[in-house]
């Protein structure tokens, strides 16, 4: 499996998400602008993958006035920042990343260090986000059985987050564990994330999947075939409410309905209690075209489209969070907080 993020000798390459399975190629992010782009574009794109990739895109860019930083401008590295805050709004990481490496640039501005201090804290940012990945997936793993069949959204794995995943690196934990469990991959229409990227994923690791369209999950659950349902987060704010991926929300109501746990992973980057509930995180609108076709082929009339890219799933229909520091259940604004501070 190709890595999602490179960095190497103070060089950022992105994996092009958008031709894959198909093909592997790398963008060399030479200027913040292209790493602004590959965000915007999806060639990057998974919430915490966003948070790692800004973070790196902010040493790109204060790299544009040179490895100097005594000659650095403070207006130059403000732009830079807001340019990569600009490219999506509702992934929290990618805020809470630049806002780590600002509070780095803070600390040290003046110094003649800074670069190198501020490529170790994007360093830090991406292997800190692998770590906590393992960690919430040994979390999650005893919550799945042998012979269990796991229905996913969207794709929330080691090509949406630093590495190993968050939904889909539970289901890592559960099979190295020896567990057998049958992952069903719904498609996530518009982008196709589930069918281009999850399938892709599981089957390079040897995990037993099988790709189903969006509108197939109910009948698959009414069959029985579906014992738990885990998904990644863009932003879980204090009440529990979860943002990810548009049909999500769908997919919990179906889980409810047929009495299946839905469990949503994450790390503590992708919570943000600064909201109340889920009615205040801003949902990203894409283009028309996204709904009318994909890529260079359009099969629906110009009619209007609505293109939200997340729906907000309701507290009160999620079974539990799986976070690096231990499943969490319900009350979830008393017990968020609570599994934070320990
Ligand atoms: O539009 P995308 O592909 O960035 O959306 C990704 C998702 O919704 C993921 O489920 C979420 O970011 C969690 S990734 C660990």
């Amino acid at each position: 499996m190709p890595d999602a993020i490179r960095w190497e000798n103070n060089q950022l390459h992105l994996l092009d998400q958008t031709l894959l399975p198909r093909e592997v190629v790398y963008v060399h992010c030479r200027t913040h602008e292209i790493v602004c782009d590959a965000i915007r574009r999806l060639a990057v794109r998974g919430a915490p993958a966003i948070g790692v990739a800004a973070a790196y895109g902010l040493v790109v860019g204060a790299m544009e006035q040179g490895t100097d930083a005594s000659r650095w401008t403070r207006e130059h590295l403000e732009r830079v920042r807001a340019d990569l805050a600009a490219t999506r709004p509702t992934a929290v990481n990618l805020f809470w990343a630049l806002e780590r490496m600002w509070k780095t640039l803070e600390w040290h501005w003046g110094e003649r260090d800074l670069l190198e201090r501020l490529a170790a804290e994007a360093c830090a940012i991406h292997e800190e986000d692998i770590a906590m990945n393992r960690r919430m997936g040994g979390f999650g793993a005893a919550l799945l059985n042998d012979g269990d069949g796991v229905l996913t959204h969207c794709n929330a794995g080691a090509l949406a987050t630093g590495g190993y995943g968050t939904a889909l690196g539970v289901i890592r934990a559960a099979v190295e564990q020896g567990k057998r469990i049958h992952v069903y991959a719904d498609e996530t229409r518009p982008l196709l994330q589930g069918a281009r990227l999850t399938a892709y994923e599981l089957a390079a690791d040897n995990i037993p999947v099988t790709l189903i369209c969006d509108g197939m999950a109910a009948s698959l659950m009414r069959r029985g075939e579906v014992k738990a349902v885990i998904v990644g987060s863009d932003r879980t704010v204090a009440n529990g409410d979860v943002a990810n991926k548009i049909g999500t929300y769908g997919v919990a109501v179906l889980a409810k309905h047929h009495g299946i746990p839905f469990y949503v992973a994450l790390p503590s980057s992708t919570i943000d209690l600064s909201l109340k509930n889920g009615d205040q995180i801003p949902i990203e609108e894409r283009r028309p075209e996204e709904v009318r076709g994909y890529k260079d082929c359009q099969w629906a009339a110009d009619v209007p489209v609505w293109n939200p890219a997340f729906d907000v799933t309701p507290h009160e229909l999620v079974s539990a969070l799986i976070t690096e520091k231990g499943v969490i259940r319900p009350p979830y604004d008393v017990n968020i907080p609570r599994a934070l501070r320990g």
